[in-house]
């Protein structure tokens, strides 16, 4: 097993009462004037944003807002959002909302102590050495970022969506309260538990076999997740469904699932050409790609497939490794389907996508052929090519 760091010193207050914290974590973490940094009006609809901006006008802390968030966060909102913080002298940013909320908030804390542009960290041009510190209040459990270190922008002028994982990403505190999750519609919450099984399984798809503890805590919550998405489903203000995926979202991508293990991410680097060429919802890109990949890497670790077939998704050794590890990728693709979620890019789409565009999105998720994907099996600039291709 590999050696590790494991850090994760996100302030995570969860339950019933959350937000109630929200201004006692403003101050505690530097807040004295801040940005409350939200998307397209979720948070306006449902009170949320008027509770915690009372509760900040109570607390004498001075507050801006900047809305209009999109899914997929765009560099130029990033940009206005690094002006105005600095015209007004923020010291801390508050996202409200969810992944891309987060990822703007992160993209915003980094640039504003940073000279240059704020996109040279996301090209690798430059490192985050400084950074605004943030805090979040989540409402859609799925991308993690609340105790991640990752923050994912989308370039509108290039078309790339593009990340940075660096400890400056950690939010300071995360308020996580599952009754703010049961306005979110179908479509996210059954996107959001696969981007949060994704987190474990892009972990767990290793060719290290020998961390025991790593791998049965992500079975407990693949299993966990994937008994509560159903519930969730069919009554969305299900509590207890709705903490499981909440709780699961945080732990699935703050490092937990990976100690002692090498990670893979091919399907999220696929997935992000997607987003970045179509714009689609995040978890659906990868779940309309999942299948494709694992049949067309399994073979490389054929035991690790077994072991996911049996723990997570019940299926019976046969005595055969190669068709057990057929029938646990079959079972995955059937529960993706049993909650609406698109198993082939044309389900994603509403339509194929032509080899031009394979190839495109090919040329780009390897750098022009530079870079590979993925441990498990490595993929070259081809097999990206072809998972695309079989993937349609
Ligand atoms: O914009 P509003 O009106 O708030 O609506 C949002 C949005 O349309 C809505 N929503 C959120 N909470 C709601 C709600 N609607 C009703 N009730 C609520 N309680 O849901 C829609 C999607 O929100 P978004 O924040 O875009 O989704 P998600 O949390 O899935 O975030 C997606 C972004 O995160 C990135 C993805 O690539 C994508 O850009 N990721 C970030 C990661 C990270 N920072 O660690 C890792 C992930 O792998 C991922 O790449
Ligand atoms: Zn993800």
């Amino acid at each position: 097993m590999l050696d590790f760091t494991y850090y994760a010193p996100t302030e995570v207050v969860f339950g019933r009462e959350a937000e109630s914290h929200v201004a006692r974590l403003v101050r505690k973490y530097g807040g004295r004037k801040i940005l409350v940094h939200y998307g397209g009006g979720s948070a306006k609809r449902s009170g949320l944003l008027d509770k915690v901006c009372d509760q900040l006008a109570a607390e004498g802390i001075e507050f801006l807002l900047l809305g209009g968030v999109v899914p997929n966060p765009r560099l130029s909102l990033v940009h206005e959002g690094i002006e105005l913080c600095r015209r007004e002298g923020i010291d801390l940013i508050l996202a409200i909302g969810g992944g891309s909320a987060i990822d703007s908030s992160k993209a915003i804390a980094y640039g504003v102590p940073y000279e240059g542009d704020v996109w040279d960290f996301f090209e690798g041009k430059a490192k985050v050495a400084r950074a605004l510190p943030v805090g979040c209040v989540v409402t859609n459990p799925a991308s993690g970022s609340e105790m991640s270190d990752s923050c994912v922008i989308s370039n509108e002028e290039t078309r790339d969506k593009r990340g940075v994982s660096t400890p400056f990403g950690r939010c300071k505190f995360a308020v996580s309260n599952p009754e703010r999750t049961f306005t979110l519609p179908a479509w996210q919450t059954a996107a959001g538990v696969t981007d949060i099984m994704m987190h474990t399984m892009e972990r767990y798809f290793s060719n290290d076999m020998d961390m025991t503890l790593t791998e049965a805590l992500a079975e407990a919550l693949l299993r966990t997740l994937k008994d509560a998405a159903p519930k969730a489903l069919a009554d969305p203000c299900d509590y207890q469904a709705r903490t499981q995926i909440m709780w699961g979202g945080s732990l699935a991508h703050n490092g937990l699932t990976e100690c002692g293990m090498t990670r893979d991410w091919a399907c999220h680097k696929m997935e992000h050409e997607l987003s970045a060429m179509f714009d689609v919802t995040h978890g659906a890109g990868l779940s309309a790609l999942w299948p494709t990949w694992a049949r067309y890497v399994y073979r490389s670790n054929p035991e690790r497939f077994v072991r996911f077939a049996v723990n997570v998704l019940g299926v019976q050794f046969d005595g055969s490794a190669e068709s057990t590890a057929l029938a646990g990728i079959d079972a995955m693709e059937a529960f993706y389907r049993s909650i609406g979620m698109p198993v082939t890019i044309t389900g994603l789409l509403g339509r194929a996508i032509t080899d031009d565009e394979a190839a495109e999105m090919a040329r780009r998720c390897s750098h022009d052929g530079t870079i590979t994907v993925g441990r498990l099996r490595v993929l070259d600039r081809n097999d990206i090519f072809e998972i695309y291709k079989l993937a349609r």
